[in-house]
């Protein structure tokens, strides 16, 4: 009984304690890397900023459901996340990729593929143009964010750049996919050897870009089943009928109703302009066109229950109907 016991307050330290998120090492000693970059911002850079990211992300997503998201969902759904878990998954992941680009000169393995090579040659033209494209837009994102190379949803490339942590594979970002390649512009990458110098960062950065690595995330990359996910993800109407419907919902399960009385409206407008807008190709089936009809006139009800001050369990009945067909939608989205 007494090593049960044992066990168990092992296990649930183990449990409480568990961290779902840790720093990754560097393939290199701090001072490989320069003289482009310095030991000292490496070692801050990554033994500092990049740990607070992780501390952070394994705080805020603590004892929440969230521990049991793979760090993609985490932010696939940004919109939906704290501030806390979309600054610091994205800080996680987006470092954690600049540092598996980076290799030394001397160290670097492989040259780019060639399948690569022609994908950008068919692009931009040749490497240089892209690597002029991409220090374009890394020295005019105004304050602290990223530059990227994505490979889209339809498998090309595009040359964008975020604010902050964001990154491509968000559903906040502008332009989205999987990111191969990422400059990081936030002062603590370069600040204590270049200053304001941004430029000259920019220009030394290539000398330890490894394009053999950039290749090998190509691939990965065309092939992942994330694109397809991040291309039906792409429907903006969903979304915001969606946060509506979570604004409205959610307080009625706990017997407020008074987000639904106050925005059935609006719910009801919110549906209206998803059912008339484009779905993404993927996502063009009837059985989804059904669906937003019958959602549609389930909000239109409810707007006037409302109207005609419904009894609270009536009104409580049809919100969860109307909630179930946008989660049948949702699911019809991922099928
Ligand atoms: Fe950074």
């Amino acid at each position: 009984m007494r090593l049960f016991f044992f066990i168990g307050v092992i296990a649930s330290h183990f449990i409480i304690n568990g961290q779902p998120y840790n720093l990754p090492n560097l393939n290199f000693n701090y001072e490989e890397y320069e003289p482009y970059i310095d030991a000292k911002t490496m070692e801050i850079h990554h033994s500092k900023h990049h740990q607070a990211y992780v501390t952070n992300l394994n705080k805020a997503i603590a004892g929440t459901n969230l521990e049991k998201s793979s760090l993609n969902d985490l932010m696939m759904y940004a919109s939906f996340r704290s501030e806390a878990v979309r600054n610091n998954a994205g800080g996680h992941f987006n470092h954690t990729l600049f540092w598996e680009i980076l290799t030394p000169k001397e160290k670097q393995a492989n040259p780019i593929s060639s399948e690569l090579e022609n994908v950008i040659k068919n692009q931009f033209g040749n490497i240089d143009s892209l690597k002029a494209k991409l220090n374009q837009a890394a020295s005019t994102r105004f304050g602290a964010g990223w530059a990227w190379l994505v490979v889209t949803p339809q498998k090309k490339l595009i040359v964008t750049s975020t604010p902050n942590q964001d990154n491509p594979i968000m559903d906040v970002a502008k332009d989205r996919g999987i990111p191969i390649l990422g400059i990081d512009v936030w002062e603590h990458a370069y600040y204590l050897k270049y200053q304001n110098k941004r430029g000259d960062y920019l220009g030394a950065i290539w000398n330890l870009i490894d394009w053999g690595v950039v290749s090998q995330k190509y691939m990965s990359a065309i092939n992942d089943p994330l694109l397809a996910q991040i291309e039906k993800d792409t429907w903006p109407e969903l979304k915001e009928f969606h946060r509506v419907m979570s604004q409205v919902f959610h307080p009625s399960e706990k017997g407020n109703l008074d987000p639904l009385k106050n925005r059935s409206g609006e719910l009801l407008a919110k549906a209206i302009l998803l059912k008339n807008s484009t779905p993404p190709l993927p996502l063009q089936k009837e059985e989804i066109s059904k669906a937003l009809m019958k959602l549609v006139k389930q909000c239109d009800e409810l707007d006037k229950l409302k109207s005609k001050n419904a009894k609270t369990e009536v009104l409580t009945k049809k919100i969860a109907e109307a909630h179930d067909t946008f989660h049948i939608i949702q699911g019809l989205c991922q099928d």
